[in-house]
Formats: structure tokens, sequence, C-alpha cells
């Protein structure tokens, strides 16, 4: 079992952030990515479509006899939290390890989200914060374009696009005085420098992908299921859509050409136990 891959999954490349993290954490584990790009982006979807979508992601991961799921979405955690009861793996999302990342980093307790439209209406993070620290401020703000940019390969921070998008959505939360800054969407931390440059140093962004990354291992850790073979794992990519849109992208944010360990798999006729 504990040779078995750790399954990924996000509606495209958002998740890669957690995947880039977890290999780093973890350099012996073997990874299946599942990037569901044929239906991206869910964060303006409806609960009951976010759900099924994220039920359909991880039974194609079980099928491929992962010993653990991360939900490496920020939409999928705030909306589908019942996979942590359905599921026979372990299991995270994203929410509680990046909450707690947050509140452990900020110094004026003023605290903003950022989010796709889904997860900013679940008021997911600010629960999780308030929950810990009822004393914080939040502000949230959603900003659903970045998902677009990042999965057309708009991601550089001298793009004029990217920089037009982020002063647009982020200007408020800059007058709130924040002192800390949660990038709630996978897809995010792929444009962290264009968000940072506008934001200033002052400002501590906190990537979903790399707290739910030490998350995780800490979970794999105290449940025993570490891989013990001490060799390099393996990163396999699967997508709904294109191979070649997929990779092009994952080229640009791992820094290294995947397109020979990418997949097409078509959802509707997989082999789903
Ligand atoms: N990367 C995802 C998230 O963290 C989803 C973006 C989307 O599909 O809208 O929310």
């Amino acid at each position: 079992m504990s040779e078995n891959a750790i399954g990924i999954f996000d509606s495209g490349l958002g998740g890669l952030t957690a995947a880039k993290e977890l290999v780093k954490v973890l350099p012996h584990e073997n990874v299946i990515y599942f990037g569901d790009t044929a239906r991206v982006p869910y964060g303006n979807k409806s609960r009951k479509t976010i759900i099924r979508y994220a039920e359909q992601d991880a039974d194609f991961l079980l099928s491929k006899g992962v010993k653990m799921i991360i939900a490496a979405c920020g939409t999928v955690s705030s909306v589908a939290t019942q996979l942590n009861e359905e599921l026979p793996v372990p299991f995270t999302g994203v929410v509680i390890p990046t909450a707690s990342a947050a509140v452990k980093a900020t110094r004026n307790g003023r605290i903003g989200v950022i989010g796709t439209s889904a997860t900013i209406n679940s008021g997911s993070y600010k629960k999780e914060i308030l929950r810990r620290n009822s004393d914080i401020t939040v502000f949230q703000q959603d900003c659903p374009l970045f998902v677009s940019l990042v999965e057309n390969s708009f991601i550089s921070k001298d793009d004029g696009i990217v920089r037009l998008t982020v002063e647009r959505y982020l200007a408020s939360l800059k007058d709130q005085g924040i002192d800390t800054l949660i990038l709630g969407c996978t897809h995010f931390p792929i444009i962290s420098e264009a968000i940072s440059e506008y934001l200033g140093d002052s400002v501590t962004l906190i990537d979903s992908g790399r707290e739910t990354a030490l998350y995780a291992a800490e979970i794999l850790k105290n449940k025993g299921l570490l891989n013990k073979n001490e060799v390099p794992g393996s990163c396999r990519y699967y997508v709904s859509d294109t191979v070649e849109d997929f990779s092009k992208t994952a080229e640009i944010f791992l820094g290294k050409n995947v397109s020979s360990e990418v997949s097409h798999i078509n959802l509707e006729h997989a082999v789903i136990h």
C-alpha cells in the first residue's frame, strides 16, 4: 500500500501548485494528478455540479489505486465537504491547512482571502480563520478571471493583462491594510509574482498548494503510509481535455516538459470502480 501513488485533483492546472510542493516535501512518493481541463472552471458552477464533478474526479483516482486523495482545489474543498466522509482513503482539501497557516502568519489581524466565486460565497476560509481566532478581521474578494488567465498561459508579471486584472481585483484589499493574503484558489500561486508585486513586500502570501502539501505529508506520516522505497517517485498526469494545452502551461510553471507523462482520459468512458 505504501508504494501506491498519492492522488491529486483539480479542475485544471491549479493543483500543480500542490503537486510541485508535494514532490519537494516527499520526493519518494509516486503522484497521480488529474486535471479536469474539459470542465474547468468549477468556480462559477452550482454546488450540485461541483459536488458531482468532485466525486467523479475522486472515483477516477481511486480506480488508479491511490492511497490518499488531495483535492488541490479551493472550490471543491469549500463546496464538496462530504468527500472527507465518503472516501475509503485519507483525504484532505486545501482550506484547513491554508487558513491555519494564515492565522499563524498575520501580525496585525487583518487577513485577505481571494478565491473563485463559489469559494468566496461559501465563506469557507473565513469560517476556518474565525474558528481559530475570532478577533481577526477577514476581507474576501472573488477573482474568477485569474483562473482563465492561468488556463490560457497569461501568467507573467510583466503581462499588461495580468497586471491590470490583479489591480482591478486587489485594489480594495490593499486599501484595507491587510498584512496576509490567502491565495484561496490553487490556480493563483501561478500568478503570485504579479500579486506580490502589486501588494508589496509587507503582505505575506499564503500559498494553498504549499500548505496543503505539508499537511498531506503529516497525514501520511501519522498513518504510516509514507513510501518506504527510497528512490525518486514518479509523477503521472491525466487530463480530460487536450494533452497539448495542459503540457504547454505546465511546462512554464513546472520548469520542465512533462508532455510524455500526460495522458488524455475521457471520464465518461473511464473504468471507475
Ligand atoms: N483551482 C481551483 C480552485 O482552487 C478551481 C478554479 C476553477 O475551476 O474555477 O478553486
